[in-house]
């Protein structure tokens, strides 16, 4: 056993730390003695998080905006990290954006815009992290979501639906790639998490009980319940754990 912080001294790109997971993430993992590389679109709430990481005596360092959607711009953000640090552990693709629409009312523009924020950002960051993670050995956390295992009677969520089961493959055959190199890729699947991208649909209380009572543990996730979980996926305590699936929604879909 050691008393070590459990990331010490490594090299964490996390994206989209300009809020809810990303900025919860981006201070765990500082806590745990990462050294930490944001991004997001929105410039000024990622600045607000390294801020917020380094007042609490972590390191961080953010670039934004940066649109992760756009080949180019995610490999250079990459290749900076890379060049700053000499070296990157861990890819922690969190970042998201979707759009919801029964699937007779999605536009194109609406498909396409999911499937980019959902999907290519994904692939963009981690081919361009590829070749760093494969000097030393590394590790790939990517959120996926329940979307990706289980429909929804009540939420018209075709798109992300979509992209997220497409994560889940994604980080199966990266696991596959990557075991010859060290590297090691897992999901993590949230339920309902409280963050800006849900206080939208989180705000009518009565939805917020109809989500609560599907859950056995009575209560909506918090950011906290997932980064506590990417941590330990990141580091050396699952050193045997690759190319799996962890679900984190409060036991809504035990039952
Ligand atoms: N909140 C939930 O209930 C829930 C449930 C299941 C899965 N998830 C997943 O968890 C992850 C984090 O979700 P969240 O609720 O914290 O989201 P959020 O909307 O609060 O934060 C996502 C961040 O990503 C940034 N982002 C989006 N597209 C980007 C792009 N192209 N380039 C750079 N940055 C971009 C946004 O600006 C935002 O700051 C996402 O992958 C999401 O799909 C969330």
């Amino acid at each position: 056993m050691t008393t070590a912080p459990r990331l010490d001294g490594r090299v964490a790109l996390i994206t989209g730390t300009g809020g809810g997971q990303g900025r919860a993430a981006a201070l765990h993992f500082a806590g745990q003695g990462a050294l930490i590389v944001g991004c997001d679109l929105d410039a000024e709430s990622a600045e607000e998080t390294a801020a917020a990481v380094k007042a609490t005596g972590g390191q961080m360092t953010t670039n934004a905006p940066v649109d992760l959607g756009d080949s180019a711009a995610a490999r250079a953000w990459v290749e900076r990290a890379a060049a700053a640090h000499g070296r990157i552990d861990i890819v922690y693709n969190n970042a998201s954006a979707t759009r919801f629409g029964p699937v007779d009312m999605l536009s194109d523009d609406d498909w396409r815009f999911t499937m980019r924020n959902e999907i290519d950002l994904v692939f963009h960051v981690t081919r361009a992290a590829w070749p760093h993670l494969a000097e030393r050995g590394g590790v790939i956390i990517n959120v996926a979501s329940m979307a990706g295992h289980i429909g929804s009677r009540t939420v018209p969520m075709l798109a992300h639906a979509t992209a997220k089961g497409a994560i889940l493959a994604m980080t199966r055959q990266l696991a596959a790639e990557g075991a010859p190199h060290g590297i090691r890729a897992v999901t993590i699947s949230p339920g309902i998490i409280e963050t800006p991208g849900t206080t939208a649909q989180l705000t009518d209380p009565a939805v917020r009980t109809a989500l609560i009572a599907q859950n056995l543990l009575p209560r909506l996730g918090l950011p906290e319940d997932v980064v506590g979980l990417a941590a330990f996926l990141a580091s050396d305590d699952a050193a045997y754990i690759t190319g799996a699936d962890f679900v984190v929604d409060g036991g809504m879909s035990a039952i």
